[in-house]
């Protein structure tokens, strides 16, 4: 693809070849379908229209110096979407036909993904959704699982720049016992209006607080939240965000860098003691967060004050880039080659 910028490509949606599909009917996964069409056929009753039966998953592809292309931790997004299917009594799609689909969305669009060097990669965009016809408020019996592709830049327009969050009691996303934990579309309407606001307020996201005391950190709105102080990593332990591959990840390689790590309950005041912030995710890779406005209480929590992200911030993205794009060895056997 001559004719695309990789090094300007936005986080957003562009026209690839095809798109893979698969229909659970019958109380059974048909084959996988491929099609050309950016379209779907719903029913006008499906479940995921009017009761919200839809969940989906967002993981990467890179393309290496050896010219091969990298999936990174795929059977966690898997499980994950299985996770999710469950929460909203959707079917669960077996990992072998998610492998399948995932692959074959690669291959059959392989000439977008983004050259090695550029800083871009394929973003794979696994959905399930309720595509039988409920009336009544009850799961449907046909479900539709698909996959599209789409290269991308970095997710936040600022890349590894850091960017300025917002917190706000004003807004929650999910309920404690709720459907934050998986990756369901409709905990992504229920932030829009607060994510509208930190935009016009010139914030990047909204830092959401839990829901029931407003008292600790829960997530960014599409990402994890992290902080660093005395070379410790410490994340939210919350039951209504999602676990986060990246997280998990970052969890691992900052052990492995020398850092300690910590997964408990971030009290909001905790915010003024990081040296560094960041929200990490599959679209937000890490970005590094600059400054922390709080909208109730006036107060501003600066981790950046130069402009540039802190030291254990580019270690830790460096080594998580340089792993899933097969810079540095594979050590924790997270990647698969598309072959
Ligand atoms: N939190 C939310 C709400 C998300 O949408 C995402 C993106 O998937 C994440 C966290 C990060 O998860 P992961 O690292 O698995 O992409
Ligand atoms: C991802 O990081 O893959 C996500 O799903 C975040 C998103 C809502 C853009």
């Amino acid at each position: 693809m001559e004719n695309i910028d990789w090094k300007s490509l936005p986080f957003g949606y562009m026209k690839t070849d095809y798109n893979v599909r698969c229909y659970y009917r019958n109380g059974k996964w048909g084959s996988l379908e491929v099609s050309s069409s950016e379209h779907v056929d719903l029913h006008i009753a499906a479940t995921a229209l009017h009761y919200g039966q839809e969940a989906f998953e967002g993981m990467k592809a890179f393309r290496g110096k050896d010219g091969k292309i990298r999936l990174f931790r795929w059977e966690e997004n898997s499980k994950r979407m299985q996770s999710s299917a469950r929460g909203l009594l959707m079917a669960e799609v077996p990992n072998e036909i998610f492998k399948e689909a995932i692959v074959k969305a690669i291959k059959l669009n392989e000439r977008f993904v983004p050259p090695y060097g550029s800083g871009a990669s394929l973003y794979l965009r696994p959905l399930l959704i309720g595509s039988g016809p409920q009336v009544g408020v009850k799961p449907a019996t046909e479900y539709l699982f698909m996959v599209f592709v789409t290269p991308v830049g970095p997710y936040f327009k600022e890349g590894f720049k850091p960017v300025k969050m917002m917190v706000s009691r004003a807004y929650d996303r999910a309920a404690p016992l709720g459907t934050g934990s998986i990756k369901a579309g409709g905990n992504y309407a229920a932030g829009l209006r607060a994510m509208h606001k930190a935009h016009d307020g010139g914030f990047a996201s909204v830092l959401f607080l839990d829901a029931k005391e407003k008292k600790f950190i829960d997530e960014c709105g599409p990402a994890n939240f992290f902080g660093i102080k005395n070379n410790t990593y410490i994340t939210p332990k919350s039951d209504s965000i999602l676990p986060s591959i990246t997280n998990m990840s970052l969890l691992v390689i900052a052990e492995d860098l020398g850092m300690k790590v910590e997964r408990r309950p971030i009290p909001v005041e905790e915010l003024a003691t990081f040296e560094e912030a960041g929200a990490c995710g599959t679209a937000a890779v890490i970005s590094p967060i600059g400054a922390i406005h709080d909208d109730d209480t006036g107060e501003i929590f600066q981790y950046s004050k130069d402009g540039n992200p802190g030291p254990w911030s580019v270690k830790l993205y460096e080594r998580l880039q340089s792993i899933q794009t097969g810079d540095s060895p594979d050590k924790f056997g997270w990647n698969a080659f598309v072959e």
